[in-house]
């Protein structure tokens, strides 16, 4: 493989202009905005997708040359974008982490406990980068909520909410009547099944993890071919003690409402609109007018990070499609701890994996595994990672 030399902003070291492979045609799309802007550090390299027509489009949309086979995208990259149905996200970045190649995984992270203790053991056992693309964590409100959460704008945060209402119906059959693999891993089985979305900014805002949930649904209604309950409710309590409403709904009649988040903190609040032409809103006690919400935005300048102020163009899910990649791209290029690393991308994850236990036992509560005490992939080089200290 060879590696075109460019050479840093500041002059300093040479750095390789980074090849990125794709597995996964039409999700592998949303990061080409992203890839723009840092079209000088890195290059999509070559895209695999096992269906013909998915795989030619992204060629001919691109340029990029296609690869029939999964094996060939390894051999040829430095880093690969999994973009394929999320059952493969664990088995093809295990096989990239072996090679030592770099993965950034389309969410969620892992569909099994199983597949996630793989995961931890492959990302231990790798000197190669894994980030998750969690890209609601990159939405404007989002971030400037985490940065005035961070100053201590809220006091101290103990109650959140995070709602996914998709009504996804269309998408789980192909235009045959096919079952699609949503069929079976997003509405073909019950519990949280698609939970990053929601519990990711919460996370990053509360800078907690959830130790255990509750999950309990509404029954089956609107489409009762399908194993899920028309509207899931998850109740997660944090290892800081605050609780976190978490509501999953992807068949219900109704407008989509795909980003809903609340928090209440001891100095404050803060509400995203649940209909078009709402602003997201704050309370903040002592600066806010008395009773009074104000726009988010009046706090824009002063809180939404630099890095994340230019949006890229045509970049999907209100521009934050843009941002995972270049983060991805800088934490492989300067060596630097990823934003979503495999511990924050399983404490996304595996909430929803283990509300599927809650729920077949009418709601009990669960404990939530931490994957830093996992002891799975400690073996090759004990020195590297210590994760029960
Ligand atoms: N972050 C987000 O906002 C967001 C949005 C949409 C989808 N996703 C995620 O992206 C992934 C793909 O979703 P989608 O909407 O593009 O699905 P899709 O059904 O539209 O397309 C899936 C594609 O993957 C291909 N594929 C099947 N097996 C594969 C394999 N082993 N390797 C590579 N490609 C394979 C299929 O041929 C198809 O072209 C899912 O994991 C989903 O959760 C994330």
């Amino acid at each position: 493989m060879t590696k075109s030399v460019l050479m840093t902003s500041k002059g300093a070291e040479p750095l390789a202009k980074l090849k990125i492979g794709v597995a996964g045609a039409p999700r592998g799309t949303s990061f080409l905005a992203g890839m723009h802007a840092y079209e000088d550090r890195a290059e999509i390299a070559a895209v695999y997708d096992p269906d013909q027509r998915a795989r030619e489009e992204f060629t001919t949309e691109t340029g990029v040359p296609a690869l029939e086979h999964y094996d060939q995208l390894l051999e040829q990259v430095d880093a690969i974008i999994v973009a394929s149905p999320q059952h493969h996200h664990v088995p093809q970045a295990v096989a990239a982490l072996d090679r030592g190649v770099h993965v950034l995984s389309e969410v969620p992270a892992a569909v099994s406990l199983e597949q996630a203790r793989q995961l931890v053991a492959a990302v231990r056992a790798s000197d190669a980068v894994y980030m998750l693309a969690e890209n609601y964590c990159y939405s404007r409100p989002n971030l400037i909520v985490g940065a005035m959460a961070k100053a201590g704008l809220f006091g101290e945060l103990y109650f959140g909410e995070g709602e996914y209402l998709h009504e996804m119906k269309g998408w789980h059959t192909d235009s045959s009547g096919n079952p699609t693999w949503r069929y079976f891993w997003q509405v073909g089985r019950t519990g949280h099944s698609y939970p990053t979305h929601s519990v990711g900014p919460l996370l990053q805002w509360f800078d907690d993890r959830i130790v255990a949930v509750s999950c309990v649904g509404s029954g089956r209604h609107t489409d009762p071919e399908h194993e899920i309950d028309d509207t899931i409710l998850l109740l997660a309590r944090t290892s800081r003690q605050a609780l976190l409403s978490i509501r999953l709904d992807l068949l219900s009649n109704r407008p989509h409402l795909m980003d809903y988040y609340s928090l209440q903190g001891t100095a404050g609040a803060y509400e995203a609109p649940r209909a078009e032409g709402q602003q997201p809103r704050v309370y903040l006690a002592g600066k806010s007018p008395a009773e009074q919400w104000q726009p988010l935005e009046t706090y824009a300048d002063e809180f939404l990070p630099e890095r994340y102020r230019q949006v890229a163009e045509g970049a999907g899910h209100w521009g934050a499609d843009s941002f995972p990649v270049r983060d991805f791209i800088d934490a492989v290029n300067e060596n630097t701890a990823p934003p979503f690393d495999i511990y924050a991308a399983l404490d996304m994850t595996l909430p929803g994996i283990v509300s599927e236990t809650s729920f077949y036992e009418g709601g009990a509560w669960k404990a939530v595994p931490n994957p830093r005490l996992w002891d799975a992939g400690v073996v090759s080089e004990p020195g590297k990672e210590a994760p029960l200290a």
